[in-house]
């Protein structure tokens, strides 16, 4: 542990009652960085962010913040701050009353909050709108306001949980830009929670993947994304095809009654493994040029690109994303390289999957 280390969680259980809801989480939370707790509902990111917040308590395990264990502190001696998925914005006050409420309950000097209200309206972009009622605002400003109270407080740590899911598509893009440049700029660790995985892709330094309680995968975002560990997080991370396949040997997986050369080793000759193949990976092309053939099923314009769907020979779905168009109906060679196949094996853990890419990646 060095002294960037922000919060530690060393075996963290939660369960209420008999309902185990997290199950062994450890992970290092570095400062001044944009982390992503990703899963879909109910697999327990608000549960971490209650448990940094100290809203509720461990059953097993610690949690450190900042080299001190916190299992027993309270919430407000925490250098923690938590911006909710309804901003939880007190509608009957003003914008500047909404962001100093926090400062007047600590009996700062008046010229003091004034100050820090200022520049934390600064730091949104909001600066002039202090005398607004709250229900005057847009949600994208109402979502700002609610960033600059929490940020007020100078917290170590923000903790956002789905902050923008309630906003449009348009404004929750601006947001996300908006975020993370507010990240770069006040330097504070940002633990994010978020269900959309390209909203996590685009933001975050760090994602953790998680599944039914625990966390299946951490890495950064195109870690993640080139080699994902299993099908949950393939298919929960963007657009793949998987496909079941052997492993020959090493560098050679069978697949659809073929074999491939690939980058993948250190896995028992024999294996049966699942292959990933990215749908912007596959390169259209004749049959007579392609590693695989398939038959075009359906094929829609997607704006930039079609999406093209085929079964090959044994009946395996394909999705491929291309520039040129296909014709429903027939047959089209796909041609990709060694380096866009991705093997995993079924139930590898995160240790193992990490100690065998080190094992024969440079
Ligand atoms: N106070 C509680 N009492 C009992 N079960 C809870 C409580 N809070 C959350 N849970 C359960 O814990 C699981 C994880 O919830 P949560 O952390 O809110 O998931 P997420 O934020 O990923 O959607 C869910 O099954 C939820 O029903
Ligand atoms: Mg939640």
């Amino acid at each position: 542990m060095t002294n960037h280390t922000n919060i530690v969680f060393e075996g963290v259980n939660k369960a209420y009652d008999d309902n185990v809801i997290l199950h062994d989480i450890n992970f290092e939370i570095e400062k001044g960085k944009f982390y992503t707790l990703l899963g879909p509902s109910g697999c327990g990111k608000t549960t971490i962010l209650r448990l940094i917040a100290g809203f509720t308590d461990v059953t097993e395990g610690s949690i450190k913040i900042n080299d001190q264990i916190v299992n027993d502190i309270s919430p407000n001696k925490r250098k923690v701050n938590t911006i909710f998925q309804d901003y939880a914005l007190f509608p009957h006050m003003n914008v500047f009353d909404n962001i100093a409420f926090g400062l007047s309950l600590k009996k700062l000097p008046k010229s003091e909050i004034e100050a820090k209200v200022k520049n934390a309206l600064k730091m949104v972009q909001l600066s002039g709108y202090e005398n607004r009622e709250i229900r005057e605002m847009s949600g994208g400003q109402q979502q700002r306001v609610a960033i600059a109270r929490a940020i007020v407080n100078e917290p170590e740590v923000l903790l956002l949980d789905e902050p923008l899911s309630a906003l449009d598509l348009k404004l929750r893009t601006d947001m996300q830009y908006e975020l993370r440049e507010l990240q770069r700029r006040l330097g504070i660790t940002f633990i994010f929670v978020t269900h959309d995985q390209e909203e996590a892709l685009a933001m975050s330094d760090w994602i953790f993947v998680m599944d039914k309680g625990k966390i299946v995968q951490s890495g950064t975002p195109v870690d993640i994304y080139d080699e994902p560990i299993n099908r949950f997080v393939a298919d929960f991370i963007g657009e793949s095809n998987i496909i079941a396949g052997t492993m020959v040997e090493d560098y050679k997986v069978k697949m659809v009654g073929k074999e491939f050369e690939c980058e993948d080793a250190g896995i028992t000759p024999g294996e049966r493994i699942e292959v990933v193949i990215r749908p912007e990976d596959l390169e259209l092309t004749t049959v007579e040029k392609g590693k695989l053939v398939v038959n075009v099923d359906s094929q829609l314009f997607r704006g930039v690109h079609y999406e093209i769907i085929g079964y090959d020979k044994d009946g395996n779905e394909w999705m491929v994303h291309s520039t040129k168009k296909a014709v429903i109906g027939q047959d089209i060679g796909l041609y990709f390289t060694p380096h866009d196949i991705h093997v995993m094996r079924l139930g590898e853990t995160e240790e193992e999957f990490d100690a065998r890419l080190e094992s024969y990646e440079a």
